[in-house]
Order: C-alpha cells, then structure tokens, then sequence
C-alpha cells in the first residue's frame, strides 16, 4: 500500500510516500518515483522529531518514520502492513477504535494522550494528534498520526492542572485585558458558571454590577504594577453568581509572565459561611458580656438591698450602743471607786461589768462594719496618694498577716491622685490582706499593687480615670459560688467563730461609697485577686490635720450647746460634759437651738450638732448659730449618713466630726482640741 507506484499511495499526501530509512522497497520507490515537492516533504517528514505515521482506515501502517522507530523500537520494515493495534495496551483497544472511527467520519479530534506499547514490552505515554489523509475529492482514505512522548515538562504540567482542579478555591487567570483565559472546577462551583462560558469573557461577569466600573480601572492598574497581595482592606468584598446572587468573598492575586504576557490569578473563596460563623461568635460574646452586666447589675442590686436593711438596723444598733457604752463607764465608774473601799463587795462586779464593756466595743466595731456596707459611715475624703496610704499601712498588714505570708509592694510611679478617706482605705486594705492570709495557711505571697487606669463604659462604671490597687495573693482561691456572694454580708465559709463575713461587705460599701468599684478574678489552688478601682480627681492634696492629742484634758467653764435628737445621747453628752468641767446648753431640735443661741446671755463657746437631723440638716445649724455668733467653733456628731442626703453625709475636709457612739475621753478630747483652735 505504500508504494509509490501503487495510484492509491500517492493520493495519500505527504504521509503516504513517507517511511524510515529502511523502510525497505516502498520507501525507495516513493524517492524514485516522487516529484520535488514530494521528496521536500518526505524529508521532513523523516527528519521530525515526531514519530509521524500513516494507516489505512482499518489501521494497518503505511508509513513508518525514523522517530517511531525510535520511540517504539520497531523498525519500519517490521511496521509497514502491519495492524497498529501491536502498539495498543490491551485495555486501550476501545479508545483507539473510538479515535479511529470518529477520524472516518470527519470529525476532528484533538491531541490526547495515551499510552503505547514498545517492542521491548514497555509502556510509554504519548500525546497524540490524529488527522485525516483525504484523496483528492477529500474522501478519507486514511490517517496520519503525530506522536511524541509526554515529557516530564508535561506531566508535572499536567499534575499541576490537576491541583489547580483539586484547589478548594475559585482560581481565575485573566490575560492582560481581563479576559479569563483560564479557570478551575471550584469556579464552575463558586459562580455557577460552565468553564466554557467563562473563557473568553471580562471578569467583570463576575463582578456585581454596581461595582463594575471601579473593578476595570483597579483592574489596569493592578496589571500595569502587579504583585502578590490579599484584596479588600477596610471593606469586604462581594462577588456575583450566574443566578444574580450576591455573596462574600475573600480574594488574593498573583501574576505569572508568559509568552502572551502577563497573567493575573486571581484565587476567590466564598467566605459566606466564615462570615456567618464570625457573626454567631460575635453574637454569642456579646451575649456572654451582657449576662456578665446583668450578672453584675443583679448582685450590685441586691447588694444595694442588703445594704439598706443592714445598715437602717446599724443605724438603730448604733443608738443604742452609743447609750450602753457611756452608761456602762459611768456605772464602771463608780463601782471601780466602791470596789476600793469594798474590794469583796465590788470586786467582781467591776469585772463584770468589763466584761460588758467589751461586748459593747465588740458591738460598736460590727456596727460600723455594716453602716460602712451600708454606706451610712459618715466619710471624711481627702485627696491622697494611695501609694502614700500602702506605704502608711504596710507595717501594720505585715504585723497582721504573720511570718509566713511575704508581702510585696509593687507601687506604679506617677499615679493619679483619689479622693476619700484614708482611714476607710486602709481598713479595705487590711480586710483584704486578712482575708488574704487566711486563704494561705501555708504560707505565700500578697501583693499589692497600685497603677492607673482608663475605664470605658465596659466596667459598669462611668468611664473615667481610676486609680487600681491590686491585692492578690497564692491562696485556695475562691470557687465561683463563693466569688457569687463574697460581699454579702454575713457570708463568710469559715468556721462559726472565726468570721463574721463582714470583711468583704465593709470593702464593698467603702469603696462603692467613694464611687469606685471592686472586683474579684479567682482560680481555685491557684490565688485570688481584688481589684479595687477608685475615681481619680483633679483637685489638688488638702492639707493635713493635725494629729489628736492623748490623755482627758478637762473643761474651763466653757459654754457648749448641745443640738442632739436622740434624748439618750443627749443626756450622755450632757453628763460627760458637765463631768468634764463645760456649761451645757441642751436642745433636742435645730430650731430651739437658735432660740437659745439667740437668748443665751453669756457666750457660747462651741456647738455641738448632729449631722442629720429631721427639721435641718447639722450644716445648716452651724451656718445659722455662726450667723448670730461668729465667734462659736463647731463639732459635727454623725454616727451615720443617711444615703438619701449623700451629699449632707459628706463633710468638707477641715471639719471636725465625733463619731457616735463616743467615750468620754473622745468627747472631752475633741472638745478641748476644737476650744484651743488646733
Ligand atoms: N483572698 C481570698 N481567698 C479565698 N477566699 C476568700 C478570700 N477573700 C475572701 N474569701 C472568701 O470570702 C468569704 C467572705 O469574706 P469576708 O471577708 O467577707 O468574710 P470572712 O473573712 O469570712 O469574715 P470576716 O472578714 O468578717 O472576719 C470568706 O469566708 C472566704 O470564703
Ligand atoms: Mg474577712
């Protein structure tokens, strides 16, 4: 069939006369026989790099180059007439009939690659290119087929395309002008679209309309400076389905130089579900923080609560504690003088009465344990340093908190100043650091720190500038039922005896009181933290009061008027006074005071006044009775404040207050130290 001389061969093109070298009588007819042209193209053809053979239609060979010699190792003597189904695999007989059937028939078939088998037994894989030998009347008459073996170029090609398949994310490539010229099965996913609608079209098919325009300029910018970059920024991105549809996306590009130029790829992920995912975990947080509030809210509520009914019964408690505590050292007394005369008469009675007086001390310190909770402790603020406060209290926490408890200092420099009392914030500190040591029996260590801080509305507080003292120690920790009901009043986990559970209701109210907060962090075995936050201030440091003079200094006649509603604590004042060598003038109401003031012949040298009264406020005693006798020094007596009159609860530094209940060397001490000026 080959042969030249054979009509049929010659119609068969270039492919037809073209053989290897020992192709044997066919081939050197066809050189004999053939015309110029026809020698030119079968050079060619023998000279190619290509294995290029011809078959009939039934697929028996008819030409045979020196390349398929090479690649398959049969010679073409051996080919030539002989079935190309020799070079088939066994299971890739079908694959050659459909590709031999489809080129009868016209149809044009593109280069695939497949696998061949060589003389040897050997598998090889080759791309493979069929085309049709037509006669002259373009009937197909037979096939030509270029093979050449897959490289190692294109394999690890061909491997490559299959990760871009397999990549989870839409990879688009764009030429130059934005025309996809290449895409991946996750796009087809992503956007709905079919690949061969994609190629050819501007990637803005797959941009929302709206945002179009802006995409093409961005688009020439980028190609004209491109680099490896994540896109978006502030904003996120969109992208638009076949359908319309609108959805998020995440997109990175990167560019690749090739011989049409650059290519952009562009990877797209439908970040719809991270998205949604980010916004239930945002949901869910912010759920989490507002119960956190309205955790806190519910327990500053019921502490508020607390506070009231404990500190209304402190209140009474205080009155009347106020009156056993003086009677009992007038009874004291007395009996001490008839105890010397009648030691076996009177003896165990003054002891027993001691005994009273304890229990009445005892009594006074609880109560103003729960008027400090429910913040009716009449506070005396001053601007201070609580850096100062620390350094002031530490030795007395050290003696407190015993030798095997090491107490460290870690005090911020340049710390804002707070305003409030100092006497109130070392009993926090010390209620703190007791307590901190009886978390750690076996020794550890307490902290306190001090730093300033900046509070958002976050904290449950107004936002502002806060001073923080840290207390922390390495103790038990508190488990988070414990933490739930630290600061009521009369919690307490320890032992009947051992605690009141006032401790932490006394710090609560404090530091709420001088508008500050307190919180706990605690981990059980690991240690506990309160951090309490006071409002830091503007106002520049008061000076410092003088410090009170020791020992019962006694009266020189001095006029003193007595403004007290409550008849008990009248009378006391009124008997410790005269004892203490001072005319008294009573009155149980604001307004006989100013009669008397008014009517009183002699003069009156000091006012003594409740704070809170129910007509007039102490104040505005003072202020009246200073009116009609300038010269009159005055002493506030409060034993609380009622937290409706906060601001009358609160008195200006500089003022001299008694607290109820008083003893007799406080009364007659702050009497004298208020005569004398100092
Ligand atoms: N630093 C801490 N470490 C572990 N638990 C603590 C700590 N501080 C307080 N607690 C727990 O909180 C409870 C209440 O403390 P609070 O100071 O109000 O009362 P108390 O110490 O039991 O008694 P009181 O202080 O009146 O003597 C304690 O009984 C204890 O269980
Ligand atoms: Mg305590």
């Amino acid at each position: 069939m080959a042969e030249c001389s054979n009509g049929q061969s010659r119609r068969f093109g270039y492919a037809g006369s073209v053989a290897g070298d020992d192709a044997g009588a066919g081939t050197d007819a066809g050189r004999d026989c053939a015309p110029p042209q026809h020698a030119l193209l079968a050079a060619i053809v023998r000279s190619s790099h290509d294995a290029i053979v011809s078959m009939t239609l039934d697929g028996v060979v008819t030409s045979w180059n020196r390349s398929a010699e090479e690649l398959f190792g049969y010679p073409a003597a051996e080919m030539i007439g002989r079935h190309v189904g020799v070079l088939w695999p066994e299971n890739r007989g079908t694959e050659q009939d459909a590709v031999i059937a489809s080129v009868r028939v016209g149809k044009r078939v593109e280069r695939y690659r497949t696998w061949r088998l060589r003389r040897d037994g050997t598998a090889i894989e080759v791309g493979i290119t069929p085309s049709p030998i037509t006669d002259d009347s373009g009937a197909v008459v037979g096939i030509a087929a270029v093979c050449r073996s897959v490289s190692e170029r294109e394999r690890a090609q061909a491997r490559y395309r299959g990760l871009l398949e397999e990549a989870p994310d839409a990879i688009v490539g764009i030429n130059a002008n934005g025309v996809i010229v290449i895409c991946n099965a996750a796009t087809e996913r992503t956007f709905g679209y079919r690949r061969d609608d994609l190629i050819g079209q501007p990637v803005e098919l797959l941009v929302p309309e709206a945002a179009r325009e802006l995409h093409i300029r961005h688009r020439a910018e980028y190609m004209a400076h491109p680099q490896l970059r994540p896109l978006a920024g502030h904003s996120q991105l969109t992208a638009r389905r076949a359908d319309g549809t609108l959805f998020p996306v995440d997109i990175s590009l990167s560019w690749v130089e090739t011989d049409d130029g650059v290519l952009a790829a562009a990877a797209v992920r439908d970040v719809t579900e991270r998205l949604e995912a980010e916004a239930e975990r945002d949901r869910l947080k912010a759920q989490a923080e507002r119960q956190r509030l309205e955790g806190r809210l519910q327990q500053a509520q019921r502490l508020e609560s607390l506070g009231q009914l404990a500190g209304g019964v402190a209140h009474d408690f205080n009155n009347l504690l106020a009156v056993i505590v003086n009677y009992a050292a007038f009874v004291s007394e007395e009996i001490e003088m008839a105890a010397v005369a009648d030691p076996d008469r009177w003896h165990s009675v003054a002891r027993d009465m001691q005994q009273i007086q304890r229990a009445t001390e005892r009594g006074i310190g609880l109560t103003h344990q729960l008027l400090a909770f429910g913040r009716r402790e009449v506070v005396r603020p001053r601007v201070l340093s609580l850096n100062a406060v620390v350094s002031d209290v530490k030795e007395l926490l050290i003696r407190s908190i015993g030798e095997h408890v090491q107490l460290l200092t870690e005090l911020s420099t340049g710390l804002w100043p707070v305003k409030a009392d100092p006497g109130q914030i070392e009993q926090v500190l010390v209620n703190l650091a007791v307590n901190a040591r009886d978390a750690m029996l076996g020794g550890g260590i307490l902290t306190i720190g001090t730093r300033n801080m900046i509070v958002g509305n976050e904290a449950g507080l107004p936002a502002g500038r806060y001073v923080a003292i840290r207390v922390e120690d390495t103790g038990t920790g508190m488990p988070r039922e414990v933490i739930g009901r630290a600061f009521e009043p009369f919690f307490t986990t320890k032992p009947k005896g051992e605690g009141t559970g006032l401790g932490l209701a006394t710090v609560y109210g404090i530091v709420r009181q001088a508008g500050g907060d307190v919180q706990i962090a605690s981990e059980p075995g690991v240690g506990t933290t309160f951090t309490v936050l006071l409002p830091a201030t503007d106002e520049a440091p008061a000076e410092l009061e003088a410090p009170v003079v020791v020992g019962i200094p006694s009266g020189g006649g001095e006029t003193v008027l007595v403004v007290e509603d409550e008849p008990a604590i009248r009378e006391v004042a009124r008997r410790i006074l005269r004892r203490g060598g001072y005319e008294v003038l009573m009155t149980e109401s604001p307004l006989d005071a100013l009669d008397v003031a008014r009517a009183h012949d002699g003069r009156i040298h000091l006012l003594m006044t409740d704070v809170v009264m129910p007509k007039m406020l102490g104040k505005d005693v003072a202020e009246r009775v200073r009116a009609l006798r300038p010269d009159v020094k005055v002493i506030f007596m409060s034993g609380y404040a009622r937290p409706v009159l906060a601001s009358s609860g609160t008195l200006e530094p500089g003022v001299t207050l008694l607290e109820k209940p008083f003893s007799e060397a406080e009364l007659l001490q702050t009497v004298r130290q208020v005569l004398d000026g100092c």
